[in-house]
């Protein structure tokens, strides 16, 4: 097959489309013949040598995909070759074939068709284990979502009103409001670190509002968590999908082969929503 390989820590132009060997299903593991595949802020990172993927996980690039099932391995139920499919991948989506945990494929969700599949995976379980389970936003709750026209963020957005909460978000680069804005009770939950890792955080702002804050990330949890918060979106946000009530928004398509240039549009933030990467 073919996959878009760092071939080494750089500018977009260290991406190359090239042959690689096929991957081969082990027991609980299925075989994925991609069409697109999601591009992630992470992905820039990685690309630079700053986001190594975990161990065991493919070495290209791509935390999401959509296609259809070409293999399963040993102890596998519920999903069959030809099933259209998209999942949360710990890596390896920018290629024609990637190989991921059964527990971690969802069906197509909606109407959108597989491609536009490939823009789910990783905004909606990123979302659903932040927003839902971490920070248990409630009925009547406000939700702040920085980074509003993100992919993550339009996501967020969406979920939010759909759960019954008002939203708000920032965009651009407004001053942002952190502590200040948390309510009484609230919960900040940092999922990015696009500003830097260090900040200070003023202890008794918190203390007097009974606030939390919590710093987490998807990618690195084991297959087992995954797969929990995958059942979740699947029992909680796919029907809301299959609705209609909540959409990708998609900014554009491009082929995989040109995976620079969505590198590239991404760094410039350029992109409303999710830029996906297309298969030729
Ligand atoms: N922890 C996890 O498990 C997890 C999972 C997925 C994503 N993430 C993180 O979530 C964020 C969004 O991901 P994405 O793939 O949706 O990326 P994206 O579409 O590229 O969005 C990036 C967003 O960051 C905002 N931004 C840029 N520089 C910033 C700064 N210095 N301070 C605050 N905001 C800034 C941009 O806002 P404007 O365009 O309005 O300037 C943009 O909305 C990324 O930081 C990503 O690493 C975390």
């Amino acid at each position: 097959m073919h996959a878009v390989v760092i071939t080494e820590p750089g500018g977009p132009e260290v991406l190359s489309w090239l042959e690689v060997p096929d991957p081969v299903p082990g027991p609980g593991e299925v075989v994925i013949d991609i069409a697109a595949s999601g591009v992630n802020r992470a992905d820039l990172a990685q690309r630079q040598g700053l986001y190594p993927p975990p161990p065991g996980a493919p070495p290209y690039p791509g935390l999401e995909c959509s296609g259809r099932i070409r293999a399963v391995g040993d102890g596998v139920t519920g999903w069959q070759p030809g099933d259209e499919v998209c999942a949360l991948l710990s890596g390896g989506g920018y290629a024609e074939q990637v190989v991921v945990p059964a527990g971690q494929v969802l069906p197509v969700p909606g109407k959108g068709g597989v491609i536009r599949a490939a823009a789910f995976p990783e905004t909606a379980c990123t979302v659903y284990a932040n927003v839902f389970q971490l920070a248990r936003l409630a009925v009547g709750e406000t939700l702040l979502v920085h980074g509003g026209a993100s992919g993550i963020g339009t996501m967020a957005i969406q979920l939010g009103k759909a759960f019954g909460a008002t939203v708000a978000c920032t965009a651009g680069s407004p001053q942002k409001r952190n502590l200040a804005a948390l309510a009484t009770g609230g919960r900040l939950v940092v999922i990015g670190r696009q500003g830097g890792s260090r900040a200070e955080i003023d202890l008794g702002v918190l203390q007097g509002k009974r606030a939390s804050v919590h710093a987490t990330t998807l990618r690195a949890r084991p297959a087992s968590e995954k797969a929990a918060v995958v059942a979740a979106v699947r029992d909680q946000v796919w029907p809301l999908i299959d609705a209609g009530q909540v959409a990708a928004v998609i900014d554009r398509e491009l082929p995989m082969s040109q995976a620079a240039q969505a590198h590239l549009a991404m760094a410039a933030s350029e992109h409303i929503g999710k830029i996906l990467l297309v298969r030729e």
